[in-house]
């Protein structure tokens, strides 16, 4: 089989990895990969959001199956346009991926069918919303309706802040066009977790539950990022609260998509919040987490090129299996200045004797320059191990950080600390 992988991180050159482990691929390509996922097929310089150049490609080269990284080109339907092609992409139609692309969407259909999330109240007018807010009182969640490249939610912890966040989002229009509309929730409390499934209309099969570290600094703080680590699975999640997320949260979802007439196939990502009245969606993601993809695929005992195969044209095979003596941990490593501002073109080192049969290197902003690798981005490379025990997967990983070199390099040095 040919093989498709759509995106430039270090979740593609994941799922780069697990396909390229597949006895039934015959060639892989990545649009547009990076410095990493050229070492394990072909590297095509499409951007990920060139729908009609992928089509295009996957065309002349016969591509069995694609799959999508990114949520822009999911939200921009994609999928829909390979499908009329009689291509097989793995990931949900355009109508279905509004479950990330609007907010509000995911809201209305979280109640309509019953799926625990905090109340909210929707908004399109700034200065109802600021009303509301002085009536409700601190602490409440503001949040802009469409894509925000993950910037568009604000946690206020007072009147003030949340007026600001309206401001920012509404008046100032900081997303543009994703903050027409906007959200004010209830601020639920707990701890957060990321689940995965894969979906074929009727059928799911989950993942261990995953924890993600959004922020930038050790501690839980300094400003979100796209996350800085993660690791699987969760040990706080007990086996019935897991059977309890798959059942209220994950086949209920695909049920409501159902009824709905936009049934759902791809990955569901679907971040919780773990709270004294049980697990709440705090949104949904149409793709996969990224670092929680760099953890997620080495649990997996099996072949993932056959399994979103089978997902895409409908079916899930049954014996889905995980690794169940195993747990994963990855570390990020960052640009010096990331998430904002930060310096590219810095030659890595020590990649090559950090790789063992315990431990891989995806990267996300590398490119490739001669021989050398160098940086191009904020994520830089997650570093990824996996053990018996989750201490022994996260010592692995940090013992593979500390052999790699590049200037203005930085990392979290407390990635599942507090679940040891
Ligand atoms: P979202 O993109 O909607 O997941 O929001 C990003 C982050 O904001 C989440 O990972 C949470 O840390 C936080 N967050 C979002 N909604 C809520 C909420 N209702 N209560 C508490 N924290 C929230
Ligand atoms: N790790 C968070 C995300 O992929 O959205």
């Amino acid at each position: 089989m040919k093989a498709l992988v759509v995106g430039s991180g270090g979740r593609e050159h994941a799922l780069a990895w697990g396909i390229s482990r597949s006895p039934n691929l015959s060639k892989l390509f990545i649009a547009p990969g990076n410095g990493g996922t050229d070492r394990l097929g072909e590297n095509v310089s499409i951007p990920a959001d060139d729908v009609t150049a992928l089509l295009e490609f996957a065309g002349k080269e016969s591509v069995d199956l694609t799959v999508i990284g990114p949520e822009a080109p999911l939200v921009e339907g994609v999928v829909d346009r390979f499908r009329e092609a009689g291509r097989a992409c793995f990931g949900p139609a355009q109508a279905a991926a509004r479950l990330e692309g609007s907010k509000v969407f995911a809201k209305m259909f979280m109640k309509r069918h019953g799926i625990p999330t905090a109340d909210f109240e929707v908004f399109d007018n700034a200065d109802a919303a600021c009303a509301y807010v002085r009536e409700k009182g601190a602490p409440l969640v503001i949040k802009a309706d469409g894509l925000a490249a993950g910037k568009g939610v604000f946690v206020a912890e007072s009147v003030q802040d949340a007026e600001s966040a309206i401001d920012e989002i509404m008046v100032r229009k900081a997303f543009g066009e994703s903050g027409r509309t906007l959200l004010i929730e209830e601020r639920l409390v707990g701890r957060e977790v990321s689940v995965h499934a894969i979906c074929s209309v009727e059928r799911a099969v989950m993942f261990p539950p995953a924890q993600d570290h959004k922020r930038v600094y050790d501690g839980d703080k300094g400003p979100n990022t796209g996350g800085m680590g993660a690791y699987a699975p969760v040990p706080f999640v007990t086996a019935t609260q897991h059977e309890e997320i798959f059942e209220s949260i994950i086949m209920k979802t695909l049920k409501g998509m159902r009824r709905d007439g936009t049934p759902y196939t791809g990955v569901l990502y679907a971040g919780l919040m773990m709270t004294d009245s049980g697990p709440k969606v705090l949104e949904f993601n149409v793709r996969f987490g990224d670092p929680e993809t760099q953890v997620l695929l080495p649990m997996l005992d099996g072949d993932l090129l056959d399994l979103l195969t089978e997902a895409a044209e409908g079916r899930i095979p049954k014996d889905v299996r995980f690794y169940g003596d195993r747990c994963a941990a990855t570390v990020v490593m960052a640009s010096d200045g990331y998430p904002g501002l930060y310096e590219k073109g810095a030659v890595i080192s020590g990649l090559a004797d950090t790789l063992d049969d315990n431990r891989v290197v995806f990267h996300a902003g590398t490119v490739l320059d001669g021989d050398k690798v160098i940086t191009s981005g904020g994520r830089v490379l997650a570093v990824t191990a996996w053990g018996p025990s989750l201490s022994e997967a996260i010592g692995h990983a940090y013992e593979g950080v500390d052999r790699i070199r590049f200037d203005g390099a930085f990392y979290r040095k407390d990635i599942g600390r507090k679940v040891l």
